[in-house]
């Protein structure tokens, strides 16, 4: 049943129906085309680690059904729940120009789809081309409900166009329901269990029990190059990837090309994508594709483990006697290694020039990190936190709650009040040493529902620092509605006199999805050219849980050209 289902295939046999011959036939078609597809959200049995799981799906797929459209397609999604609990569906990364409501974040600008109502999600891709995906954006459910959204290019590839392609999904198995978990830590405010393994396209790989017979393999011809799309769909761990004595050649990320550059390591942060090119170059034999953690958090507790997926020279898949040959494992970086994983993201450009914004209209500062909410009674079950604490998280010292009647965007569309305010801080409250030894005071932050209002084409600014309250942390900040450019990024406290001075104006990358380093900040740039109220998170679901959120409104411009279109008459009702 799944599409990229390239394990379990006796040795000595291949299908030669993959990807690619999807590809070809779809390459006759120049026009957009309009993709109709159904989502059903069901619970289908699944083995993982010698265990039976009930897990939520698409489909009964898992990874769920790879979307493969075109630059200009539209694609029309109806999405049945089928299943016992709520669900909304996300497309991560498409623009989703003045139709926030084709989106998904469930309680942002839209309410969930019940169980057994369906909605139907209506969108079209525009000047987007590369890897992008979809997920449940409901609690914790896109732990198994998220799947590949490829977009290939309206004409070609600014790079000679690879013999195949694959994806690579990247993902984190958890020993137990995903939404229990993040339940039983919602009560007991303690750091939420870690995953018990990594997996690719839905598989551990062999460095774990139970798990030999469905490792993917990825079959290639020697002389050829493939296109490996690689997303980081993980819940909660940015992660290292490497593929044994092969470089890789990143050609683009987020649905942007890039500027080529060869590596040997790639960190990927979740929700982001990364495309890269790889030859069939080495002698003949079964290669390690691998990926493990990049852990920023101290003192917390992670998944160490190691997934594997095979790359195969087909000449070399039945080895001697028919007995598979053992394939080569990469040498993946310490967790810690922060250099390896700053090299490489600073590594990512836009191919040439591009046109950033230069003037700013609004000059954004916010602190991100976790913080400590004290207990009247410490060390009691709903404290079981550092010294009897509850984890929070917030950004600029508002910690985000969630609307629970209604979405932020129907309360806006329809005025109702009193779901949100508009008093965002554009700045911390109060300024403070944000990654030096910050004092207890300020480890607790406010709870509150406050967004941030942007004028229609507003040229926004925004720095993103982490800060050192609990612990300084990698946070892979996601944005809803755009692509922006990072065009600076360093470790310590920002600074607004030098650090500008500093800045990549002329080929930053374009991304929807950008870490700050630990103990660091990252620098970014749009024009708020797209109405409607739009999320930005920490990509850590632990973290969005803990409110390491907020949501920008970016308000109509000037006639219907510039504004939020209708509500489609599906839409769930709150
Ligand atoms: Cu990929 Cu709000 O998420």
């Amino acid at each position: 049943m799944e599409v990229f289902n390239l394990g379990v295939k006796p040795c000595c046999f291949w299908l030669f129906l993959d990807l690619f011959a999807l590809l070809s036939l779809l390459a006759s078609v120049s026009d957009a085309e309009i993709h109709y597809h159904e989502f059903v959200a069901r619970r289908v049995p699944v083995k993982r680690l010698c265990k039976n799981h009930n897990i939520l799906t698409i489909n009964g797929q898992f990874p769920g059904p790879a979307l493969i459209v075109r630059n200009g397609d539209s694609l029309v999604i109806k999405v049945v729940n089928s299943a016992r609990e709520n669900i909304t569906v996300h497309w991560h990364g498409i623009r989703q120009l003045r139709n926030p409501w084709a989106d998904g974040p469930e309680y942002v600008t839209q309410c969930p789809i019940k169980p057994g109502a369906t909605y139907t999600y209506r969108f079209t891709i525009i000047d987007q081309e590369g890897t992008l995906w979809w997920h449940a954006h409901s609690r914790w459910l896109r732990a198994t409900v998220y799947g590949v959204l490829i977009i290939l290019p309206k004409f070609s590839y600014p790079f000679a166009t690879p013999k195949q392609e694959f994806p690579v999904l990247l993902g984190e198995w958890f020993d137990r329901d995903p939404n229990a978990i993040l339940r039983q830590a919602q009560f007991t405010g303690a750091q939420p269990n870690v995953s018990v393994a990594y997996t690719v396209n839905g598989q551990p790989g062999d460095l774990y029990r139970c798990s030999s017979q469905g490792t993917v393999r990825i079959p290639v011809v020697s002389g050829e190059k493939i296109l490996l799309r690689i997303v980081n769909t993980a819940l909660n761990q940015e992660l290292f990837f490497s593929i044994a004595n092969h470089q890789m050649t990143v050609v683009g990320a987020d649905a942007a090309y890039t500027k080529p550059f060869t590596t040997r390591i790639m960190m990927i942060a979740p929700g982001q994508t990364t495309d890269v090119l790889v030859s069939a170059d080495q002698p003949p034999a079964r290669y390690y594709l691998a990926a493990s953690a990049y852990q920023t958090a101290m003192n917390a507790a992670f998944d160490n483990t190691t997934t594997t997926a095979i790359l195969e020279y087909k000449s070399a898949a039945c080895g001697k006697n028919g007995r598979p040959l053992r394939p080569i494992l990469p040498r993946l970086p310490a967790f810690n290694d922060t250099a390896t994983a700053t090299a490489f993201t600073a590594g990512i450009k836009s191919p040439g020039r591009v046109n950033v914004p230069t003037e700013i209209d609004e000059n954004l500062f916010f602190t991100v990190g976790l913080g400590l909410n004290n207990c009247s009674v410490p060390n009691s079950p709903r404290c079981q936190g550092p010294n009897g604490t509850r984890f929070t998280a917030s950004i600029n010292n508002v910690s985000f709650v969630f609307p629970r009647s209604n979405s932020l965007m129907q309360a806006y569309y329809q005025g109702v009040p009193g779901v949100f305010t508009t008093d965002f801080p554009p700045v911390p409250p109060v300024k403070f040493d944000y990654t030096g030894n910050v004092s207890r005071g300020l480890w607790q932050p406010r709870t509150g529902t406050k967004l941030f209002k942007l004028k229609y084409n507003s040229r926004v600014q925004l720095v993103m620092q982490d800060t050192s309250i609990v612990t300084t942390e990698d946070h892979p900040m996601h944005l809803h509605g755009y692509h922006f450019y990072v065009v600076g990024s360093g470790f310590g406290n920002f600074n607004p006199k030098t650090d500008p001075a500093k800045f990549n104006l002329f080929d930053p990358p374009q991304r929807n999805t950008i870490g700050t380093p630990p103990g660091g900040w990252v620098a970014i740039r749009f024009i708020a050219d797209n109405p409607g109220v739009w999320l930005l998170h920490c990509h850590l679901d632990a973290h969005l849980a803990l409110g390491l959120t907020m949501a920008f409104l970016v308000e109509n411009g000037v006639g219907e050209l510039q504004s939020v279109i209708p509500p489609p008459a599906d839409l769930p009702p709150c």
